[in-house]
């Protein structure tokens, strides 16, 4: 059976910000397949947002599952083509910035005719020694379309050499899923009482490599988050990532009684945690978006960001990992009043990706 439009996709974040799209898709018709590739199979990384947001089972799913860059990529490439050379799709589209969507562009980029388009192109944290970044740079100086969801991120595809008639600004799709999802979830989620969350909590994600996989960075992130917490009379929920869960007891990483450590959540729940929460701290890419456009301060344990726009509207804040800089960082975003515009678009990205696919 030949599709139009292939998604190639293989995380949570690909799942949620995908689905906007592949919501639209069904909504004018457009014949589309989805491509899973495995990367995250526990079920509270992936079928949970299936389920909740509606989506249709994957027609494959490649099962590739966790081991090293190399060995992650190369085996995704391969069955990705064989499924591609198969599927034939005019489109394959990949978001993000995970090995996923590096094999997903490497396979289909190289099947003629087949087009590329990359949702969510142009972000730059200028950290090479981030996965993400090297990703990131590859799928879009190898993609057909380009769709940055800021000026900002179209400015700097444009400084690389890319033509600007490949581009087109959508904002990100994650408004689109926000704005379709928040009510909801405030309707449906019992979370707060489920955990018995106090009045005034904080939220944490923390799961990146750099953050979680060395004992000295993930014990000061911990550390520096609970002293932070404890100077506001705040408790922290922390939803910890299958990836980060492992690192606690390999690196034996001590967790003091302020962090209640709960297991993924699925988008609904995530999302009133999220909107409650005096404060958010995280090194998620998404989590940094959302809070920002949820107006829920954020604090980026991070040494960097690649989403620039939520600090030059006041959202967010990049503080590291070191103690006085976090406590610092949450002092300042508390008593900032969450009156900022979102920066990442009016949440109709996903009609404006099909539109420039010349998707009537
Ligand atoms: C990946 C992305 C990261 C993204 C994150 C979203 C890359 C290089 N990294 O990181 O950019 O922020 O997804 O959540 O693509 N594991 C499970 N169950 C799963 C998946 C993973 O237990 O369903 C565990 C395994 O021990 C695995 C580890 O998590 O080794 C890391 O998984 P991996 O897919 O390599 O990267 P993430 O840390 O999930
Ligand atoms: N998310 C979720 N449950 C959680 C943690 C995160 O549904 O327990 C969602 C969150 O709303 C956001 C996305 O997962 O849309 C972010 O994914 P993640 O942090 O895994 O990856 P990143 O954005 O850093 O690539």
């Amino acid at each position: 059976m030949s599709s139009t439009l292939s998604f190639v996709l293989g995380t949570r974040p690909e799942i949620i910000k995908l689905s906007p799209v592949i919501r639209a898709c069904q909504r004018r018709e457009i014949p589309f397949s989805i491509v899973h590739t495995g990367q995250h199979y526990s079920e509270k990384l992936d079928s949970v947002f299936f389920e909740q947001l509606g989506l249709p089972a994957p027609e494959y799913n490649l099962t590739i599952g966790s081991s090293s860059h190399g060995e992650q990529t190369g085996r995704m490439v391969v069955e990705i083509e064989s499924v591609l050379e198969k599927e034939r799709p005019d489109v394959v589209l990949v978001q993000g910035d995970t090995n996923s969507v590096l094999a997903g562009t490497i396979a289909a980029t190289k099947l003629d005719p087949i087009l590329v388009g990359h949702v969510e192109a142009g972000l730059r944290s200028f950290d090479r020694d981030m996965p993400e970044e090297v990703n990131r740079r590859l799928a879009d100086h190898a993609a057909d379309y380009l769709f940055p969801p800021t000026e900002t991120a179209r400015d700097q595809l444009l400084e690389e050499g890319l033509p600007a008639e490949w581009m087109t600004i959508t904002g990100n799709t994650i408004v689109d899923a926000v704005t379709e999802n928040t009510s909801i979830a405030h309707e449906r989620s019992d979370v707060l009482s489920e955990f018995g969350v106090r009045e005034r909590f904080a939220l944490l994600t923390a799961h990146r490599a750099e953050n979680v996989d060395d004992r000295e960075r993930f014990a000061s992130l911990i550390d520096s988050v609970a002293a932070a917490v404890r100077k506001h009379d705040l408790s922290v929920v922390y939803p910890i990532h299958p990836r980060a869960e492992k690192r606690i007891s390999t690196l034996d990483i001590d967790v003091p009684e302020e962090i209640t450590l709960v297991e993924p959540q699925d988008f609904l729940d995530f999302l009133v945690l999220e909107d409650e929460a005096e404060i958010v701290f995280t090194d998620s890419g998404g989590v940094q978006e959302e809070s920002c456009i949820l107006r829920t301060p954020c604090v980026t344990l991070r040494d960097n960001t690649e989403r620039p726009e939520t600090i030059a509207v006041g959202a967010n804040r990049i503080v590291g990992v070191e103690r006085a800089s976090v406590v610092n960082g949450v002092r300042e975003m508390l008593a900032v009043e969450p009156d900022w515009k979102n920066p990442f678009g009016d949440g109709t990205a996903a009609e404006q990706i099909l539109d420039a696919l010349e998707y009537e």
